[in-house]
């Protein structure tokens, strides 16, 4: 008998887990006000206190956030609907300390800021980002989830979404919170295109394109058929696609003047927001192949400082310069290949590479590995005071890129190969196996489509330092000169705004710069030069421009309202441009059309 009943408890204990579930239940009685209420009811809980907060980061944003902030009247129910305590024990973290193994916890949430990181909240169109939205139970990740959406009359009512349909109408599972903060959701009128295509091993995809944007049935048709395009031209890099979930992708996209500018990759779908008006031709189409890019790079070919995903906030990372550049370099090179962008614009976006790369403090002082430590500060961070970022901080997406720049030049004339190979061979090892990656196992995948010593001197050189780059040997290779862009322009490299009438400078001035070694700051008003008064820009660059390098100008400017006095040596701009051989009638070789082929010929 006792052991009957043993294993009987045993069972009714299995059962118990199985019926563990997270559920949200999700209405907008006062949308018009930007609010929703979220019911969270967890059910089969241990029986010790229940701790259930916000998050503070998201994934694919590297900052930390205060999601908490937005969340208020919070309150506690068990089983009957009886109210029981909860105590607020943090800013986004609460404690219901005792219970019955039953949890409904209610909340209102406010958000009126639509991008890819926060949530909008509109009768017309709810934009949510999970981690922005959904309180959490912590100790419960693995646990499914559940979420049905009552959505306001006004209303359209189509949903996009990764998350799994139930068949139940507006009803969702997740397998666990991992899988649910991935799956971005937008609730209203959206204009829905869906087409279908293969992998090489002959498995179906179906991309779809989810687009919230005032734009006619023709122009949607014109712009999905550039998308179509470029899904094609990506794949390409690595000869297939991931797996997605049910064999499908989607591009959620809002694309009207009531969101916020951004683009956030998510592993089986995106989120663009564009605060412009949708046109076929726009420019959002880079932003679609960056995002693109992203579901080998960084949503499966993973950096392990973020695997998996720190929701209580934002975890450092090394390999950012990888993960964003390379990415951002890739999102140019695409557009370039499928044709969406000319060579001459092309060759703009690498010129501007190289001047990030040659000229900004960030990149002559500091490594790759430390601008992608900086991301904790700086993506899309709130700071109130100042920063020093113009004298210590490169963005890692231009210096990444720069850095794929490099590395795609250096393959292609050492080893006859592009940056695809090292793409190809990053997706075979870390990609397709999920094995996340670290910096020394990335200079071993180089190693491996090189050699030990190139991959070593590369990654010592550039990536743990920060050496200056021979663009202009590396160019030649394709057949363009690096020339001055501005050669007789001087400068004395300052920022400026006018108020009032005043010339300001508008930003830190940069080490090395004529005004920064002049002691000229931030704030400060420029009065005159060589005693001839500067009130607007024009006429500080007219007198600058009468003299020539190495000349020494008197300057008069205001510090804290006090007059002062200085002398600055002028120095030549020294930012670069790209010129094709043909302009200075240079031959070009069939080695530099091979190069210029792997970027614009196809
Ligand atoms: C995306 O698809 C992959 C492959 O099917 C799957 O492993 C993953 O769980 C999916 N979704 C999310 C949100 O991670
Ligand atoms: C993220 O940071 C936390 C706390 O610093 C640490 O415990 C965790 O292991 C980190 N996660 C990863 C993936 O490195
Ligand atoms: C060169 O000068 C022009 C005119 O001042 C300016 O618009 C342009 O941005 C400069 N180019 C570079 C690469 O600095
Ligand atoms: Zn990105």
């Amino acid at each position: 008998m006792k052991k009957i009943i043993l294993s009987c408890l045993l069972l009714c204990t299995c059962l118990a887990i199985q019926a563990q579930k997270i559920q949200y239940l999700v209405s907008f009685p006062n949308a018009i006000h930007h609010e929703a209420q979220v019911t969270l009811i967890a059910g089969n809980i241990p029986l010790q206190p229940a701790v259930f907060r916000m998050s503070r980061s998201s994934p694919g944003r590297y900052a930390t956030h205060e999601f908490g902030k937005n969340v208020y009247d919070v309150k506690a129910y068990d089983k009957t609907g009886k109210s029981i305590t909860i105590n607020r024990i943090d800013g986004d973290v609460y404690e219901v300390p005792q219970h019955n193994g039953f949890v409904k916890i209610t909340y209102t949430l406010y958000g009126n800021y639509a991008d890819g990181t926060y949530v909008g909240i509109d009768p017309e169109s709810i934009h949510l980002n999970m981690p922005g939205a959904f309180m959490w139970m912590k100790g419960m990740d693995n646990t499914p989830i559940g979420i049905s959406f009552t959505i306001p009359k006004e209303n359209k009512g189509i949903i996009a979404t990764q998350l799994q349909p139930t068949g139940k109408p507006n009803t969702f599972t997740a397998p666990g919170l991992q899988y649910f903060m991935d799956c971005p959701t937008k609730i209203g009128n959206l204009k829905m295109k869906q087409w279908q295509t293969k992998n090489p091993d002959g498995k179906t995809f179906t991309f779809r394109l989810a687009l919230e944007a005032t734009a006619t049935e023709e122009q949607v048709d014109t712009f999905t058929t550039k998308l179509k395009k470029l899904v094609e031209q990506t794949k390409a890099v690595y000869g297939e696609f991931p797996d997605y979930d049910y064999g499908m992708y989607t591009f959620i996209a809002s694309i009207n003047p009531y969101v916020f500018g951004d683009g956030m990759e998510h592993r089986n779908s995106t989120m663009i927001t564009s605060g412009t008006l949708f046109s076929p031709e726009d420019r959002t189409l880079g932003v679609f192949a960056h995002e693109f890019f992203h579901c080998w790079n960084v949503e499966r070919i993973r950096p392990k400082t973020i695997e998996p995903f720190n929701f209580e906030k934002s975890n450092m990372s090394n390999e950012l310069w990888c993960a964003e550049g390379f990415t951002q370099y890739y999102g140019n090179l695409d557009l370039a290949r499928a044709g969406f962008i000319d060579a001459k614009r092309y060759l703009a976006v690498l010129a501007s590479l190289i001047n990030t790369r040659t000229i900004t403090p960030g990149c002559k002082y500091y490594s790759p590995i430390d601008a992608s430590n900086g991301a904790v500060f700086v993506d899309a961070g709130v700071a109130v005071d100042k920063t020093n970022y113009p004298n210590m901080f490169t963005s890692y997406y231009y210096y990444g890129a720069a850095t794929a720049l490099a590395l795609d030049l250096e393959l292609q004339t050492r080893y006859h190969k592009t940056l695809d190979a090292f793409m190809q061979a990053m997706w075979k090892r870390f990609g397709k196996t999920e094995i996340s990656y670290t910096i020394p196992l990335m200079q071993e995948t180089l190693a491996g489509i090189t050699d030990k010593s190139f991959a070593e001197d590369f990654f010592t050189r550039y990536i743990y330092g920060h050496e200056p780059i021979d663009y202009t040997t590396l160019l030649s290779k394709a057949g363009y000169a690096v020339q001055k862009a501005n050669a007789s322009q001087l400068t004395l490299g300052v920022g400026l705004s006018t108020e009032d009438g005043k010339l300001l400078i508008s930003a830190n001035t940069q080490k090395g710069s004529p005004a920064y070694e002049a002691g000229l700051d931030i704030d400060d008003e420029l009065l005159s030069v060589d005693n001839v008064a500067v009130k607007t820009r024009e006429e500080l660059v007219a007198a600058v421009n009468t003299h020539k390098a190495g000349d020494t100008i008197n300057i008069r400017y205001k510090h804290r309202d006090i007059e002062k006095q200085t002398k600055a040596v002028l120095k030549e701009s020294t930012a670069i441009t790209l010129v094709p051989y043909e302009e200075s009638n240079q031959p070009v070789t069939e080695e530099m059309k091979q190069i210029r082929s792997s970027w614009f010929g196809k």
